[in-house]
């Protein structure tokens, strides 16, 4: 049986005030969660997280990782730096980077070898857009990139990655890929991982990520390879992340 992973995502939003009160209020009410759970946060306030979070539930991380070890690339992050502030996680490929940032399957393949050389678990996001579904490339483009992926991976790391799906039309849109479709793209998915590594497929979680909310999560987490989600914006509000959390 996978555990459930319940991972926030907070994008570029935060301050040390607010995340004070978004820390606490999770602290407070999260007991002793069924499922695992994390917050991926924006690199400045990693140092807050391990402060108010270490001996808790909750895990921490980044939201990128550079390819780089060390030296002259200005801006970027390292995997260390992250592993450094006992960060567990590390959002690799998110569509914003893949739209905003211009990054390839190859960069975001290498982006996933980096976090596991610093012993991070990344969090591989993988997602197509409204034009692709419409056109029927759903398949296609998502497993190209999760080919990417797997092809820069030794079999042995297969089953230390985590997939979040995310259809790039439900993120932050309000619109849900309805459970069917998303469990269609995800049992897609582990059967990629199946023909690299036959046992990992069977043990990594694959996140379902876009519009995720405490109303609609227990049908989406219901479905049999939807193993947790990767929630932005209902991530912000202590209360709607720790619905969802119970839902899992
Ligand atoms: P959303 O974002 O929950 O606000 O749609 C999900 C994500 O982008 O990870």
């Amino acid at each position: 049986m996978r555990r459930k992973f319940i991972a926030g995502n907070w994008k570029m939003n935060g301050s040390l005030a607010a995340n004070a009160i978004l820390l606490n209020g999770l602290k407070a009410e999260i007991g002793r969660p069924a499922c695992a759970v994390a917050v991926c946060v924006p690199a400045p306030y990693l140092a807050q997280c391990r402060e108010e979070l270490t001996g808790s539930p909750v895990a921490w991380g980044g939201q990128d990782v550079s390819v780089h070890e060390s030296g002259a690339y200005t801006g970027e992050v390292s995997g260390a730096m992250l592993a450094d502030f006992g960060s567990r996680y590390v959002i690799v490929g998110h569509s914003e980077r893949r739209t905003y940032h211009g990054e390839s399957n190859e960069l975001v393949a290498q982006k996933t070898v980096s976090a596991l050389k610093a012993g991070l678990i990344p969090i591989v996001c993988v997602g197509e857009s409204l034009a692709e579904r419409e056109a029927g490339r759903t398949d296609a483009v998502v497993g190209a990139q999760i080919d990417a992926v797997l092809s820069m991976l030794d079999v042995g790391d297969v089953g230390k990655i985590v997939i979040a799906y995310e259809p790039v039309w439900a993120i932050g849109t309000g619109k849900t890929a309805t459970p069917q479709m998303a469990q269609d793209v995800h049992a897609m998915l582990r059967s990629r991982l199946a023909m690299k590594n036959a046992d990992a497929a069977e043990t990594v979680q694959i996140l379902y990520g876009g519009s995720m909310k405490p109303d609609n999560a227990r049908d989406l987490l219901a479905m049999p390879d939807i193993d947790g989600g990767l929630i932005g914006g209902a991530a912000l509000k202590a209360a709607d992340f720790l619905a969802i959390i119970k839902a899992a």
